[in-house]
């Protein structure tokens, strides 16, 4: 049986950089590097990780993680991801719009999340996160090639709302928009120089 995991003591200052797209070399990507930069220039160690390198299911909803702590109904992919997370006070989540929302990687990666709740008897369960009180911070970034926030849907808020659930102060979003071409956020000079901001801003906020 997998250990559960102990949620409540970070090593070292480290932030987590999670991106959700299935294309390679694209925006998100490119968005995930400027973020970790901007945070490492605060001298905080980053890691990038991106969900398509992971082979990892969806939740299969058998609640076996209530009475585990930690996800017992699968054994994959996921469970190399779970130590990063646990280990990191920072977390920088980056999604694709795919049709208004985020896409099934990263909900696939939100629902696996489920394991660190911890639920009553009552129905409905009263919960609580093994993460929360842990002064947890985030910042959230999507990219669309539409031009309006109609277009991006609900990809922030499918973020922000399970984030901040499971204890996440959000700290900043970064919404960019009108982007289609692999990769062509490198050439966005001014939305490049906010990635990089909104990086510092949550390396400070994590310093302070
Ligand atoms: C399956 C799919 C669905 C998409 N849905 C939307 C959408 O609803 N709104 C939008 O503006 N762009 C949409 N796009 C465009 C992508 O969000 C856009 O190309 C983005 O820059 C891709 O980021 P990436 O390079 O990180 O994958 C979609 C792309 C794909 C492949």
């Amino acid at each position: 049986m997998k250990e559960k995991i102990t949620t409540n003591h970070f090593e070292k200052l480290r932030v987590l950089g999670v991106g959700g797209s299935p294309r390679a070399g694209g925006n998100s990507d490119a968005l995930v590097r400027q973020i970790l930069q901007g945070v490492r220039e605060k001298d905080i160690a980053t890691e990038a990780i991106h969900l398509r390198d992971y082979s990892f299911e969806p939740c299969i909803g058998c609640e076996k993680c209530r009475k585990d702590e930690i996800c017992t109904g699968l054994n994959d992919g996921m469970h190399l991801i779970y130590p990063k997370i646990v280990e990191s006070q920072g977390l920088v989540l980056i999604s694709p719009t795919h049709n208004y929302n985020i896409t099934a990687w990263v909900k696939a990666f939100i629902d696996r999340l489920y394991c660190f709740y911890t639920y009553d008897n009552n129905r409905p369960r009263g919960w609580t996160s093994r993460l929360n009180g842990q002064g947890r911070k985030a910042v959230i970034a999507a990219v669309c090639e539409q031009e309006t926030k109609k277009d991006m849907g609900m990809t922030l808020e499918a973020m922000r709302l399970p984030l901040e659930a499971l204890g996440y102060e959000i700290i900043d979003e970064l919404p960019v928009f009108g982007l289609f071409d692999k990769g062509a956020v490198k050439k966005e000079e001014k939305i490049m120089a906010k990635a990089r901001a909104v990086g510092l801003n949550l390396a400070s906020s994590l310093l302070t």
